[in-house]
């Protein structure tokens, strides 16, 4: 294994003192890169070409050609997980994510079981290390998968949904079922995530998009409880080097409070809590990731590089800072614009470290 080039990341991770401000992108290889649309098309769609290693590893390489990040992450996806479980994933065009076989019955719930992840998802595994030997080092390398709440809505709903009303019911009416799935979920994902560490992965994030949507106490004892029995089953360290360990539960607030509690090293934070409020909710248990309104990429380079200014004074001094926005890039932003964020991370952060 090649010795690693840039680690500004991964300390920032474990906050340790680094020169400036790490920067990656959520989504940052996807649909607004007009490279990432040709290779999409040469595959013919998008799961084609997660199961294609090579043009997997081509459209990770490509945010890196034009930016200077400070990490790849994996191409794939969290649905991933239970298309390897049978459900039968597919992309219908303008509706996002479909399955063929829905778990929509407390049978069908009680049937699920962990499938063979190292079978199953080989092309994931062989993706990681394809991307580990282009990479040569120069950055580390992200993997991720989806907290169990997360793809369980997508599992029981049959797709994206805003209400949640199946897996909302469930949690109510038979949250001894909901328990089964988010078990079946977590420890597929544990040892998913685990087969992408032995690949090559240096850091892993969790995907919440949605356990937010949940009460407060249905939030814990669903999706919180279930990441953190990820958590407590990952491999934490590999050949000498920490792997650490990032939590992203989008609209968490207060509950960063709660999450800074599951041995997780980093929590991702959206835009609607300023990271000021939230370095006061977590103290010093764990870095922060973000936290840049993805809508601001919308506006001139000026109008983003002042964006960059505000994240960063808000996060203030000293370490633990992973610049990031508050969710993925949009399909519809200028490539150039990313650009103006990224650059002006580099210009504007090292005024906030001493290293
Ligand atoms: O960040 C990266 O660059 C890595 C790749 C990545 C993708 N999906 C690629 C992708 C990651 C980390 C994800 C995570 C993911 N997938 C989440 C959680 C993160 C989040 O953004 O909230 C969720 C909820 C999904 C499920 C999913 N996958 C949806 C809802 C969609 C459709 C979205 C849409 O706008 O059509 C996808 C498809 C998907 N995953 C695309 C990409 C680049 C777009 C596919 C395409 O090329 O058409």
């Amino acid at each position: 294994m090649s010795e690693l080039k840039n680690d500004v990341f991964l300390r920032a991770l474990m906050r340790q003192p680094v020169p400036r401000t790490p920067v990656w992108i959520m989504r940052q290889a996807g649909r607004y890169l007009p490279e990432y649309r040709e290779v999409r098309g040469q595959a013919g769609d998008f799961m084609s070409l997660c199961r294609n290693p090579e043009l997997a590893c081509e459209v990770t390489m490509q945010p890196l050609r034009r930016y200077k990040l400070d990490a790849a992450i994996l191409f794939s996806d969290i649905l991933t997980v239970p298309d390897a479980m049978g459900l039968g994933l597919h992309f219908i065009a303008g509706e996002g994510p479909k399955f063929k076989e829905p778990v929509q019955s407390v049978d069908a719930i009680r049937n699920l079981r962990v499938p063979d992840v190292e079978k199953k998802l080989d092309y994931v595994f062989e993706a990681v290390r394809t991307i580990r030997r282009e990479l040569n080092g120069e950055v580390p390398l992200i993997g991720f998968a989806g907290s169990p709440f997360t793809v369980g809505t997508y599992m029981v709903e049959g797709g994206s949904s805003r209400e949640f009303p199946t897996i909302k019911a469930l949690a109510k009416e038979s949250p001894d079922v909901l328990d089964h799935l988010m078990n079946i979920v977590a420890e597929t994902t544990t040892e998913y995530l685990n087969a992408q560490i032995e690949a090559g992965a240096q850091a892993v994030q969790i995907f919440d998009t949605w356990g937010a949507a949940l009460e407060g106490d249905d939030f814990r004892r669903f999706s919180m409880a279930s990441m953190q029995k990820i958590i407590d089953g990952l491999t934490r360290e590999k050949d000498g080097q920490k792997i650490p360990v990032i939590v992203f539960t989008k609209g968490a607030g207060p509950l960063l409070t709660d999450l800074a509690e599951t041995g997780c090293d980093a929590l991702g934070v959206d835009w609607t809590t300023d990271l000021a409020t939230a370095r006061e909710y977590v103290g010093d248990k764990v870095a922060l990731q973000g936290n840049l309104d993805p809508a601001t990429l919308r506006e001139s380079p000026e109008v983003i590089r002042q964006g960059v200014a505000d994240t960063l004074a808000s996060y203030g001094k000293g370490p633990g800072h992973v610049f990031n926005l508050g969710h993925g890039i949009t399909p519809d932003i200028d490539p150039e614009h990313l650009g103006a964020l990224v650059d002006a991370v580099h210009e504007l952060s090292p005024q906030y470290h001493d290293a």
